[in-house]
């Protein structure tokens, strides 16, 4: 058998950077655990535009097709802020979202005990949150029709359309329960029924899938309140499902809980393939920091992360996945912290390449 094939898109900023250190981890899963893959690379983002003017070439999508799993670093850069809407590195990403059909986007959020005095909010309040967001990622304003820039009398107006069929929301809420039964079996939904119909439809689907799954505790929430008890007491949640927007925005929220955006990685996925396995696109929640690109400064370990999420559900080497957790884990326990987890006293930064080297370390030591 062939091994599970893996396409790596490094993209832009820090994204070529944090994807260097999951190469040494890829690297050591095949000389040490037997985990082979077949990687190949390409670009995406501002890269892609800038040898072929667009975001993402047309072979490009065409092997993510054909691939088991995408691993993305990042995309963006002010370098290409004024690009035309059509072309700009952002749309790269949404065009393998939307094409690959990633309708279930993952977004824990667990606080690392070593790093709960990062967080802006107090100890108590963030130390064991281990919380899992469940993002519709296709549709929804991102992807809604009409949409534009319109002229309307003497004056322009800009339209996006917020638009929800029954199957969408079916597919992502069953996403949601089956991980809820894998963990504390507690869903909170989330939406504005109070304000929008398609909140309304949500919530009557979500609780329709709901009955499917009765061990499961089901809560709804209006997204705002819902955003008020993620600051107040976070580990009130287990699992949350919502749609793209609200996703977007609770998401990096629920990130900063943890203390740092550069520690949370994300898994995209879709339906199964011919050969069992989701479609599926992995990412760290994290953008491409043109300001700190190049210096070595990033923090690797939410892309490195990415890449245990792929351990986990497209190679369904959950317990790889573990130790690979484990290691990151051990690092921070250690005291290693790269520049964006400074503010304890007398801390020297380590360099995005020494925090990788120091985890494929900790897994050495697992051995
Ligand atoms: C995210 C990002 C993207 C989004 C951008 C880069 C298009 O913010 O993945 O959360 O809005 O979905
Ligand atoms: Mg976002």
């Amino acid at each position: 058998m062939s091994n599970p094939s893996l396409l790596i898109l490094p993209g832009d900023g820090i994204g070529p950077e944090v994807m260097a250190e999951v190469a040494k981890i890829i690297d050591w899963y095949g000389a040490k655990r037997g985990l082979k893959f077949d990687v190949s690379e390409d670009l995406v983002g501002g890269a892609a535009y800038d040898k072929h003017g667009t975001p993402l070439h047309d072979d490009t999508m065409e092997k993510a097709q054909e691939v088991d799993a995408v691993l993305l670093g990042a995309v963006g850069g002010p370098k290409y802020d004024n690009l035309d809407f059509s072309v700009k590195p952002e749309r790269g990403l949404l065009r393998l979202r939307k094409e690959m059909d990633l309708y279930a986007n993952l977004r824990p959020a667990q606080c690392f005990d070593a790093l709960a005095d990062f967080s802006s909010l107090k100890r108590d309040v963030v130390a064991g949150l281990d919380i899992m967001i469940v993002r519709e990622l296709t549709s929804g304003v991102y992807f809604g029709e009409p949409r534009g820039i319109f002229e309307e009398g003497n004056e322009r107006v800009g339209i996006n359309t917020q638009r929800y069929t029954e199957s969408e929301i079916d597919r992502v809420a069953r996403s949601a329960f089956e991980l809820a039964m894998k963990r504390d079996k507690k869903l909170c939904s989330m939406e504005k029924a109070n304000v929008m119909e398609s909140g309304i439809l949500w919530r009557e689907v979500v609780t329709k899938v709901g009955e499917d799954y009765p061990e499961v505790e089901l809560s709804h929430m209006y997204a705002d309140a819902g955003a008020m008890q993620l600051t107040r007491w976070p580990k009130q949640f287990d699992v949350i499902v919502t749609d793209n927007l609200f996703g977007d925005l609770l998401s990096d929220l629920a990130a900063m809980l943890t203390g740092s955006l550069g520690m949370l990685p994300s898994a995209s996925l879709g339906a199964p393939m011919p050969n069992g396995r989701p479609k599926a696109l992995y990412e760290p929640v994290h953008g491409s920091a043109p300001d700190i690109a190049g210096q070595g400064k990033a923090n690797p370990i939410a892309c490195i992360l990415s890449f245990a999420m792929a351990l986990r559900y497209s190679f369904d080497a959950g317990e790889e996945a573990t130790r690979l957790e484990e290691a990151v884990n051990a690092v921070l326990a250690d005291g290693l912290r790269t520049a964006d987890l400074l503010g304890e006293e007398g801390v020297q930064p380590v360099s995005t390449g020494e925090m990788g080297d120091a985890i494929v370390a900790k897994l050495e030591a697992s051995l």
